[in-house]
């Protein structure tokens, strides 16, 4: 009978198979690393199609963050405000400017200006705004100085050993609740003392914070 494959076609498989698993697990470690540094990004500014400036916005002009992040104390999300938040202002302050463009385009066209996500978890934690903010977690904890940026940039890596270092101990971190939207905040030389205190004021639930069931579910 004459043979199908060439004398050298067993040495080309094995070669094609090693090239091929050499050139899967190539391609595996790449995704890990491309997903760390969307995951990961701490302090990266965010580019944004509006050049919106949260310092000015916030430091200068004073707006209070419920002004356009409104359901940050009654809901999961904290939402990005719409186009007609910044036209109560900008339908008469700096009418024509360049900088405003983007935002003159979606009012007129009606369609959404297309922030980016700074933040942005994994489909399977769950987070909620709401359940921190009332329990006396500030924004600036989690977010930084964000009356100081201009971009806003990931101040914190998010992941789940930076949420348990919180959950584990939050008499370590948390504020008077008068205090949760002050950006400049800063911890008093007894807050493992004021901490406790508070904690057992807000009634935090220090067995249930750690369970894989409060962000797993
Ligand atoms: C006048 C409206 C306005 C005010 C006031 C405001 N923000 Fe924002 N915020 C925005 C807009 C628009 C975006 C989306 C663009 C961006 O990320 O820069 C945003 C984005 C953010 C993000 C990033 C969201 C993401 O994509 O992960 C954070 C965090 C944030 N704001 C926190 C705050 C805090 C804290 C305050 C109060 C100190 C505040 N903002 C005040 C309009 C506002
Ligand atoms: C409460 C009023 C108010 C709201 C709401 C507001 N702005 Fe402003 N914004 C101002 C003022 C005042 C200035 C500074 C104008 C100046 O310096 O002449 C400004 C400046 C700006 C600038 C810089 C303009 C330039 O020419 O450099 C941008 C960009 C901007 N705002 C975007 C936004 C966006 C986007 C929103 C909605 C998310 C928004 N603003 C909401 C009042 C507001
Ligand atoms: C305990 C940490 C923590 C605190 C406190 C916190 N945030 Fe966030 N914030 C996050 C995380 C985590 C995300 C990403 C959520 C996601 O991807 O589902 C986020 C996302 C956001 C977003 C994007 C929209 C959204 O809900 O995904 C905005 C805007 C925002 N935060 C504003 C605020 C403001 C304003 C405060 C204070 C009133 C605040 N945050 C307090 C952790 C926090
Ligand atoms: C600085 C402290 C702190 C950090 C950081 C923090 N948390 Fe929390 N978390 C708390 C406190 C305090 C509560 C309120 C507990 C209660 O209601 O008893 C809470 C509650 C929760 C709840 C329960 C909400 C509900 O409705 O039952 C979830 C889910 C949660 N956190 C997820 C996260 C995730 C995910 C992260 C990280 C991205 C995170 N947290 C980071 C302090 C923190
Ligand atoms: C306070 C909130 C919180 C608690 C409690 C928590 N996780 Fe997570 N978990 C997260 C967040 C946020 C991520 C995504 C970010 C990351 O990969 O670090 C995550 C990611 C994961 C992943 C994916 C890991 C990876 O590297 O891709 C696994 C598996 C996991 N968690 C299992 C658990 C188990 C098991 C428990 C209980 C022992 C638990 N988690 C408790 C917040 C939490």
């Amino acid at each position: 009978m004459p043979q199908i494959f060439p004398p050298n076609a067993n040495a080309f498989a094995k070669w094609a198979i090693i090239g091929g698993a050499l050139f899967v697990g190539l391609l595996a470690v790449a995704l890990v690393i491309y997903a760390r540094t969307i995951t990961y990004a701490v302090g990266v500014p965010v580019a944004q199609p509006v050049d919106y400036p949260h310092n000015l916005h916030v430091a200068q002009l004073g707006i209070d963050c419920r002004y356009c992040h409104t359901s940050v104390e009654v809901a999961a999300s904290a939402n990005v405000p719409a186009t007609e938040t910044c036209m109560t202002c900008h339908s008469q302050v700096r009418v024509g400017a360049p900088a405003l463009q983007a935002v003159a385009d979606s009012w007129s066209s009606g369609l959404p200006i297309e922030w980016n996500r700074v933040h942005n978890l994994p489909d399977y934690v769950y987070f909620n705004h709401s359940a921190h903010v009332n329990n006396g977690v500030g924004c600036s904890t989690c977010h930084g100085r964000i009356d100081q940026m201009t971009q806003i940039w990931k101040a914190e890596p998010m992941t789940m050993g930076w949420c348990l270092e919180c959950h584990r101990a939050p008499e370590r971190f948390v504020r008077p609740d008068t205090e949760v939207f002050n950006m400049a905040y800063t911890p008093p030389a007894d807050q493992l003392t004021l901490g406790a205190e508070l904690v057992a004021a807000y009634h935090i639930d220090t067995d249930k914070l750690p369970q894989c069931s409060t962000c797993h579910r």
